[in-house]
């Protein structure tokens, strides 16, 4: 379970296995947050080399996924609906300190811990659809969602001592084990 505390609420499944449409479409926007973020922390630390490399890596993979979600919803003559937003995301950046010396940890460590998250989401859909193709599309994801969720710590680990690094990634993880134990289970990735 890679560094999460818990596991997500059992009942998510059975909302997002009677809703696949809308997990999907909101799938979609997950994945361009994501590309998203990539950009936004190459463009805030320009100077630091190995992160602008690994983020640049990191925005095409998450737009070569959200290329590959769109197409499972055109061959299902699906369109994508505006963004609704990632309340449990939102939750956890709030977590985000902005002074200079923790935002990057901060940061890095969220987008980690989102990653590990959705990695679980995405083995729990891969173990309950139907769906063969969906069943292997999400599989696969997960794996390279696992390998995201390493990268960010990785970072974290080359700009902040180690210690420092598991210290704060124990606080946010208790964070957000308890957000997903509240959570609604909405038919979305992080419902
Ligand atoms: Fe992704
Ligand atoms: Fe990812």
């Amino acid at each position: 379970m890679l560094c999460l505390k818990n596991e997500s609420n059992t009942g998510w499944i059975d909302t997002a296995t009677q809703h696949l449409i809308d997990v999907i479409i909101d799938h979609a926007h997950c994945e361009k947050k994501a590309a998203h973020t990539g950009m936004v922390l190459l463009s805030k630390y320009p100077e630091k080399t190995e992160l602008c490399f690994a983020m640049a890596d990191l925005v095409e993979e998450e737009i070569g996924h959200f290329r590959s979600v769109m197409q499972i919803l055109e061959r299902r003559n699906e369109k994508l609906t505006p963004d609704k937003g990632d309340e449990y995301a939102r939750l956890l950046f709030t977590r985000l300190r902005k002074d200079d010396q923790n935002r990057l940890l901060d940061h890095l460590l969220i987008a980690g811990i989102i990653e590990a998250r959705s990695c679980e989401r995405l083995q729990i859909l891969a173990k309950h659809i139907d769906d063969e193709e969906l069943r292997k599309f999400y599989k696969n994801l997960a794996d390279s969602e696992a390998g995201h969720y390493m990268t960010f710590v990785k970072l974290a680990k080359l700009y902040y001592e180690e210690n420092e690094v598991k210290k704060r990634l124990d606080e946010l993880t208790n964070y957000e084990a308890d957000i997903i134990k509240k959570l609604k289970n909405e038919p979305t990735m992080h419902g």
